[in-house]
């Protein structure tokens, strides 16, 4: 299966792979009619950057320039974490894929599969989510199949996604390092490794990349945030010991544990999404989740997603 998904990657095609945060939909990097077609197949705005996935801290360097804390940050892969650094002169991207930046979005997954699949293919991956755009991430081979059917080729993982949620995005080409996206690896362990101050794009006016200001990983029923009871038509998403208790409601960590519970956030939206739509529910009540740690990626898709 790997070997079939390189050789589509290869050949200039799409192929939807695991990593551990969510489902990819890459194609080679190099290849700007190839990353042309992730845009068509997401629907995806042409001004909203694609990440860069590559197998070694090498081949990275082929591509961006590394500064001091960048060197640092590589700690913490392969893992969860994307550097924004500055596009190295006569780089093998494809221009669409920085959408003009003088930037790229760079990680190495800490995925099986998707370390298979960037080896095998010999080309630098490009990949944002495996949704349409603005819907639900997809954390399961059953999502990615629901959004592109026979679109494209799906490799599929015998494990389930380690994480769940997207990674932590830093932009180390400013002056001071900035957090653009909320992931696991948090601000404070981020902090720690930099021995430094960083700042938090938490104003929409800092975020340069324009996709993240939009309303994001919707699912097509309402959300009401920071629910404390359960109103008539609506169904529940719990945590720890929230009480939203209805036909169909579901808990994202009884035991209040924020990694278990980011780990299944977007399969129980999709989950609720589709109980309340062939259950005629109009909203989807969740609990509050402490903006803590991992708490605080999960309040930011929450929040978008609710928009
Ligand atoms: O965990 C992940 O990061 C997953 C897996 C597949 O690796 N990918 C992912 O990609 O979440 P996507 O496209 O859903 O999100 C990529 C984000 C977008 O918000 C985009 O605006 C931002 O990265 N981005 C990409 N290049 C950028 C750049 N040069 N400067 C600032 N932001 C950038
Ligand atoms: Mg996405």
């Amino acid at each position: 299966m790997i070997n079939k998904g390189a050789a589509i990657i290869k050949q200039g095609g799409l192929v939807a792979f695991p990593t551990e945060t969510v489902y990819g939909l890459g194609a080679d990097a190099s290849n700007q009619q190839a990353c042309l077609n992730i845009f068509k197949a997401k629907g995806r705005p042409s001004n909203n950057p694609l990440i860069v996935h590559v197998d070694s801290i090498k081949k990275a360097r082929d591509l961006v320039l590394f500064n001091d804390d960048a060197i640092k940050l590589t700690e913490f892969w392969p893992g969860p974490l994307t550097m924004v650094l500055p596009k190295k002169a006569g780089a093998q991207i494809a221009d669409c894929v920085t959408a003009g930046l003088a930037t790229v979005a760079i990680r190495i997954p800490a995925d099986k599969i998707a370390m298979e699949l960037i080896k095998a293919s010999g080309r630098p991956i490009a990949a944002p989510s495996a949704n349409k755009s603005g819907r639900l991430s997809a954390t399961t081979y059953q999502h990615v199949k629901e959004s592109f059917g026979d679109e494209v080729f799906i490799l599929k993982s015998d494990t389930k996604i380690a994480y769940g949620l997207e990674s932590t995005i830093i932009d180390l080409s400013t002056s001071t390092p900035t957090i653009l996206r909320y992931g696991f690896i948090t601000p404070e362990a981020i902090k720690n490794v930099l021995g430094k101050e960083i700042a938090i794009a938490s104003d929409l006016s800092e975020i340069k990349a324009p996709g993240m200001l939009h309303k994001h990983y919707a699912p097509k029923t309402k959300l009401r945030l920071n629910a404390v009871n359960l109103k008539t038509g609506e169904v529940g998403l719990n945590f720890a010991s929230s009480e939203l208790n209805t036909n169909g409601s579901m808990n994202l960590s009884k035991n209040g544990d924020l990694v278990e519970a980011a780990a299944n956030l977007f399969d129980y939206l999709h989950q609720l999404d589709k109980f309340s739509l062939e259950h005629g529910i109009a909203i989807i009540a969740v609990a509050p989740i402490p903006d803590t740690g991992v708490g605080l990626a999960i309040n930011d898709r929450l929040r978008r997603a609710a928009e």
